[in-house]
């Protein structure tokens, strides 16, 4: 049996048991997927103890997806983003990834979104990060907006074709853009967008990470300006879908892992 997991802190509310195991399920693998809660402190030790227990992948969140980087052979797109939520035991060394920038870029793929022309993301944390390298790498020109201008600039400053803004310059950002991405913790749990319902407009895509609600405030006003919109399930179910590929080296069953992760949100 191959053993699959997640490693953070805490763990206790990830939806990633079930959506993996239906992927296991329904291609009849033989595989179980667990969650490990080591100390906050002991990221690389974790790494270090998988790979003498014979774990074949990991998931990496909160606190440990930089701590993890040291201890594993980094992909470039994980280095260059300096953070691994993927990490793949089957090799000689373990090799890290982070497939929340691809999760973002096929989720968006999923429902057709050209990826061409201009992204507005707005969040400069993790997420922000990993979804602004994974934009700019598909070609597009990436403006990152965040409450925190200098944060912004930071990141802008190592994505190539990016500048950096602060939240007021959105409505300016978003009439010339084709895809804006929601990547701060606004509107989860809570009625509340970081971005102004009037700087919607029909030809943009909308995704949102936040998937708790579905149908956040931003989603809400996106659709109704007439815009695409894409919900954060999509991106948490492509960042898993990514990481089954790469452990299992077989194409993920997406539906049957789709609609188990939505029964369970
Ligand atoms: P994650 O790893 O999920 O991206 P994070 O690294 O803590 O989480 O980043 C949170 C992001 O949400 C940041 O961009 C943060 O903006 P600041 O850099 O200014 O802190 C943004 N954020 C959080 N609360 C916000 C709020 N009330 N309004 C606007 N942005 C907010």
């Amino acid at each position: 049996m191959d053993v699959y997991g997640l490693l953070g802190n805490p763990v206790g509310h990830s939806l990633s048991p079930p959506m993996h195991e239906a992927g296991y399920e329904a291609l009849g693998l033989d595989a179980r997927y667990v969650t490990f809660e080591p100390p906050a402190d002991s990221g690389a030790a974790a790494i270090e103890a998988a790979e003498t227990l014979g774990i074949s992948g990991l998931n990496v969140t909160i606190p440990f997806k930089q701590d993890v980087l040291d201890a594993v052979n980094p992909a470039p797109l994980a280095e260059r983003i300096g953070a691994v939520n993927t990490v793949d035991f089957t090799g000689d060394t373990p090799t890290g990834y982070n497939t929340d920038a691809v999760g973002a870029v096929r989720a968006l793929n999923h429902h057709e979104v050209p990826l061409s022309g201009t992204a507005v993301v707005v969040g400069a944390g993790g997420a922000g990060r990993a979804v602004a390298f994974g934009l700019a790498d598909e070609g597009l020109s990436v403006k990152v907006a965040n409450r925190t201008e200098s944060k912004a600039h930071a990141l802008a400053d190592a994505v190539p074709d990016a500048t950096g803004h602060g939240l007021d310059s959105l409505p300016g950002l978003l009439a010339d853009a084709d895809i804006l991405v929601n990547c701060t913790s606004v509107g989860m749990e809570e009625d509340e967008t970081p971005v102004p319902a009037d700087a919607l407009h029909g030809d943009l895509a909308v995704l949102d990470a936040v998937y708790t609600p579905i149908e956040t405030r931003l989603l809400q006003d996106a659709a109704a300006a007439g815009a695409t919109t894409v919900d954060g399930a999509w991106m948490l179910l492509y960042q898993g879908v990514e990481a089954f590929e790469r452990w299992t080296g077989q194409d993920a069953p997406v539906d049957s892992m789709n609609s188990q992760l939505r029964e369970h949100l």
